[in-house]
């Protein structure tokens, strides 16, 4: 079980926060008024799961209707059997068929470069229609058919958005890799997707400098002459190589394509994408998400927890990267059925200034603003004087995702942000769930804050024990959801076994989400962090193996144990403990930290680079030879070790390990 310091803190917590009286009023329509409301519409989507989402699905478009809304046999589930339909149709097609064409689909506001004000795209149902269709007739002409993975390597363009709609829309399942990860994680991925076409940039605004995508996709394609060809849109104008008969400008494909292609009707089971995420040991996992569940669950909790109501003129601003789940989940598939805008923004949030986020809020009248709570931390540190200076008032419904929120920071973002007048949905889920499993519905929920507070219809988690027993209230146990949800992943992409072991076999017969939990006497859920080798560094799953095998894989270190510990902003940040190369014994010095630094910020991404290096001549291991890693978590925070070392091979290590400098 972990044993995370911020834990503390959260327990002690009890505050309530109802609904404010006048949210009724603000939002129109409420979906769920009450907590009764809630309760009822819970108790049935448990009771008759089929009935309840079978209503859900019947609001989309359906080629061929299903014949069964669920066939389970565990752990795989089959969700709309035997129906046809198409993600993308129901994204864009529909809303321009039900005569919305004209409204607003997607809000873009670019990085602003010096001296210009930002630049902003406003893209209709129509238009992304089009975009969307010609994108796709562009893939089928450079080879893609129903089926093949196609890998997009992209910064936070418009066109990231388009090139997901337009593999829905041919039935190629997509393979989203973040801009912010480097070569080796490209390779990876595109290897174990068996993609042979990636589609990029030639590079990514990032605070007025490009981040080099193309360049990184050259050199990850060094290492795999499975890619046949690459689709580059031009946005930064730097200089790239274009390698004959593989690459091809998107300006010189795509706009000269029809817009005529229809939308592809597929099997409800047919792969939508894969999303690579990471596990305890090691290389990513592509988590497979099919396309009707998916589609039906994402745009229903998007609905519910958002509570999105179109004919409110809502506009709707979530700050993750459509790389991760929350951007595929709740930028793009569970926004655009529901018909109310969403915001996209290129950059990061401090550039130009540190107001970016308020300065777009006020702009453009946002009323739903989703973010993370390591972004709430820095806004905090950043200063009041940012969102002050700029008028919120239009916001309504604010959200978090990616990790526990301390109180500090849900309280800051409640009174400086919410004007202490919205609801904050503290929205709980996984790569895995494909949307919210536990989160406060706003007219409905009274928050506390640090709580994500109760499951998503049809989710049925739970706090138990390895056997599969509940927890009482307030104690500590494994979050698992016990019945299929549509939105649940479907597999591990080629590894059947990896599927099974990760999810279905610790606590027999249910899904083990990989966290610890508890519920209070009320039933609310706390979630207290993962129980493996997962960290959760600023909202993003690293595993420890990715990082130690890229310090390995530097040459300069024989060895390397990373874990997690406590850091301001990022929730959890990374020490890794080095054992240097015989080679380099005598370099233990700052030059050498930056050096490994480097070296896992350009391997795997900036986000994997470690925080603090520390040089031992040995890792602390049991006698059976592993590692101890809560030992070093302890050393990692600076704690006193208290736990028995009496299973330590050689206890000398541990004083070393003390005594050596961190930085
Ligand atoms: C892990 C999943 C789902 C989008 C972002 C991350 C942690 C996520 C919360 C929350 C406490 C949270 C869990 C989970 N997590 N949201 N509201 N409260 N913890 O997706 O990369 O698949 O990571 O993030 O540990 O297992 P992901």
């Amino acid at each position: 079980m972990s044993n995370d310091s911020s834990i503390q803190s959260v327990q002690s917590e009890d505050r309530i926060f109802p609904p404010p009286t006048d949210f009724a009023a603000r939002m129109g329509t409420v979906h769920v008024p009450d907590m009764e409301a809630y309760r009822v519409m819970h108790e049935r989507s448990i009771r008759d799961p089929e009935g309840f989402w079978g209503e859900v699905a019947a609001d989309f478009h359906w080629y061929k209707p299903w014949s069964k809304v669920l066939e389970w046999n565990l752990p795989d589930a089959k969700w709309f059997v035997g129906g046809t339909t198409n993600a993308c149709f129901n994204s864009v097609d529909r809303q321009v068929e039900n005569g919305y064409g004209h409204e607003l689909a997607i809000l873009w506001e670019g990085e602003p470069v010096a001296g210009h004000g930002p630049e902003i795209r406003r893209i209709t149902y129509s238009e992304l229609r089009d975009d969307v269709a010609r994108c796709a007739s562009a893939l089928e002409s450079l080879g893609v058919k129903k089926g093949d993975v196609v890998t997009l390597y992209m910064g936070m363009v418009p066109e990231l958005a388009i090139a997901v709609l337009a593999c829905a829309r041919i039935g190629a399942p997509h393979s989203v890799i973040f801009g912010g990860f480097a070569a080796q994680a490209i390779v990876d991925r595109v290897h174990d997707a068996g993609s042979a076409v990636i589609v990029t940039c030639d590079g990514a605004w990032r605070r007025g400098s490009v981040v080099p995508l193309k360049a990184n996709v050259d050199a990850a394609c060094e290492q795999l002459p499975g890619v046949r060809k690459v689709l580059v849109l031009k946005r930064t104008n730097n200089e790239v190589a274009m390698h004959a008969g593989r690459d091809v400008w998107w300006h010189d494909v795509v706009p000269a394509q029809p817009n005529t292609r229809a939308c592809e009707p597929v099997d409800s089971e047919h792969p939508l994408f894969l999303l690579y995420t990471s596990g305890s040991t090691g290389k990513p996992k592509g988590i497979l998400h099919t396309t009707g569940g998916y589609m039906v669950f994402t745009a229903a909790t998007a609905r519910w927890t958002f509570n999105l109501v179109p004919e409110q003129k809502q506009m709707y601003f979530c700050t993750a990267d459509i790389g991760w789940i929350t951007g595929h989940s709740y930028i793009v598939y569970g926004m655009l059925p529901n018909r109310v805008p969403t915001l996209m923004y290129e950059g990061a949030p401090n550039f130009p200034a540190e107001d970016r986020f308020w300065a777009i809020i006020a702009r453009h009248n946002v009323t739903h603003f989703y973010t993370a709570p390591t972004a709430i931390r820095s806004f905090m540190r950043w200063g009041d004087m940012h969102p002050a200076k700029h008028d919120l008032s239009s916001l309504r419904v604010l959200g978090t995702v990616g990790e526990p929120i301390n109180p500090e920071a849900w309280m800051w973002y409640h009174q400086m942000i919410g004007g202490s007048r919205c609801p904050i949905v503290d929205t709980m889920w996984q790569t895995e769930t494909g949307g919210h499993i536990i989160t406060p519905l706003p007219g409905a929920t009274p928050t506390t804050p640090g709580s994500c507070t109760m499951p998503m219809f049809g989710i049925d988690a739970a706090v138990v024990d390895d056997a599969g027993n509940e927890q009482p209230a307030n104690t500590g146990g494994l979050l698992v959801i016990r019945k299929p949800w549509p939105g649940m992943l479907r597999g591990v992409n080629g590894d059947r076994q990896r599927f099974i072991e990760t999810y279905w076999s610790r606590v027999p017969g249910m899904y083990l989400a990989g966290d610890s939990a508890r519920r209070d006497a009320r039933g609310y859920f706390w979630i207290m962090g993962r129980i493996d080798d997962v960290l959760n560094v600023s909202g993003h799953r690293l595993g420890t193996a990715e990082v130690e095998s890229s310090l390995v894989g530097s040459k300069l270190v024989v060895e390397a144990a990373v874990v997690g510990m406590p850091h301001e902003i990022k929730g959890t940040g990374i020490t890794a403990f080095c054992v240097l190369h015989p080679d380099h014994e005598n370099d233990a010095s700052d030059a050498m930290r930056k050096r490994l630094m480097e070296y896992v910020s350009k391997d795997i991404g900036p986000i994997a680079r470690p925080d603090v290096i520390r040089f031992t001549t040995a890792l602390p291991k049991t006698r059976s030879g592993k590692i101890m890693r809560r030992l070093l978590r302890d050393v990692a925070a600076g704690k006193e070790i208290t736990q028995d070392t009496t299973t330590l091979d050689d206890l000398g290590v541990l004083a070393k390990l003390r005594a050596s400098d961190g930085e």
